[in-house]
């Protein structure tokens, strides 16, 4: 197969990777005929998956400009993924060029694109680390240069926890960013999962798909999203399912109503 000039050397063309699965989710062209076949087979077993992935999007940029509204001009955007429309920057620039924020994810691709974009914009960062060691992320000198860590900041969790597993105790590693926090910082947070056992079989179906040949995710109830913002205030509404937290227009995307696969909530550090 022929590598692109924007896939770094190092990667495999021939194993799909969580940011290129969902840059395909979301139309993107950031991605390999292996990512593009889970794509497809996983849309097939569950048709409403895409209007899943735009309501995580869209919970991203209604919590980013809630945040804006509260003062808040650092945003620190964990598991950012591949670039793609309504990017954090973005909005946050455009309410105030001032405003700074650092991009970190795992995957090369996501890290080399975000680099490529960002190139010149020197209120922004990409770091390539694996948000569990948010020792390393908050010492880094990407960190370090942009934001003021003594002043509040935005940490953003957008559609990645549930990649993080129980055995890998998400609650510490939120633990571990909310303790550097200053007061007034802010923590928002999307992932998948379900209340009780209402995962219907088109879920089931895709998370095995994806699982086997992606990565194995975890779905959390509200009660352990709840959990992972012990030291934060929650903001109205509270954990609630990702297209009711705050919608904006009745143009919202609602791809699953009420029984939606995903919580969302933010919360303010006292
Ligand atoms: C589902 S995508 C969401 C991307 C983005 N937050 C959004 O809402 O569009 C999850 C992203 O998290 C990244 N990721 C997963 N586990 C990670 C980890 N342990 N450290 C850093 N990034 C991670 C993946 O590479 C992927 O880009």
């Amino acid at each position: 197969m022929d590598r692109p000039n924007w896939a770094p050397g190092d990667i495999d063309l021939e194993r799909p990777s969580v940011a290129r699965v969902y840059d395909c989710w979301l139309g993107g062209a950031h991605n390999f005929a292996a990512d593009r076949a889970v794509a497809q087979k996983t849309l097939a077993a569950m048709p409403g998956l895409r209007g899943v992935v735009l309501n995580h999007r869209a919970f991203l940029r209604r919590a980013v400009r809630y945040l804006l509204g509260q003062g808040v001009r650092q945003f620190l955007d964990l598991g950012s993924g591949i670039p793609t429309v309504g990017n954090v920057h973005e909005i946050a620039q455009h309410a105030d060029p001032e405003a700074r924020v650092v991009y970190v994810d795992v995957d090369p691709v996501a890290v080399a694109h975000s680099r490529s974009l960002l190139d010149g914009n020197g209120r922004v960062g990409v770091l390539q680390a694996d948000i569990r060691d948010f020792e390393d992320v908050l010492t880094s000198p990407e960190v370090d240069k942009h934001l003021d860590l003594d002043e509040p900041v935005a940490v953003l969790m957008i559609a990645l926890l549930h990649f993080v597993s129980d055995k890998e105790d998400p609650w510490a590693v939120v633990g571990g960013y909310r303790d550097r926090l200053a007061p007034g910082s802010f923590l928002a947070l999307s992932q998948a999962g379900y209340e009780g056992d209402e995962e219907p079989a088109d879920s089931r179906e895709a998370r095995k798909i994806y699982d086997t040949r992606v990565a194995p995710t975890t779905l959390r109830d509200q009660a352990q999203l709840t959990r992972l913002f012990d030291g934060f205030s929650l903001v109205e509404p509270g954990v609630v399912r990702v297209p009711a937290w705050r919608p904006e227009s009745p143009d919202d995307p609602d791809a699953a109503g009420k029984r939606f696969p995903g919580f969302a909530a933010l919360g303010r550090k006292a």
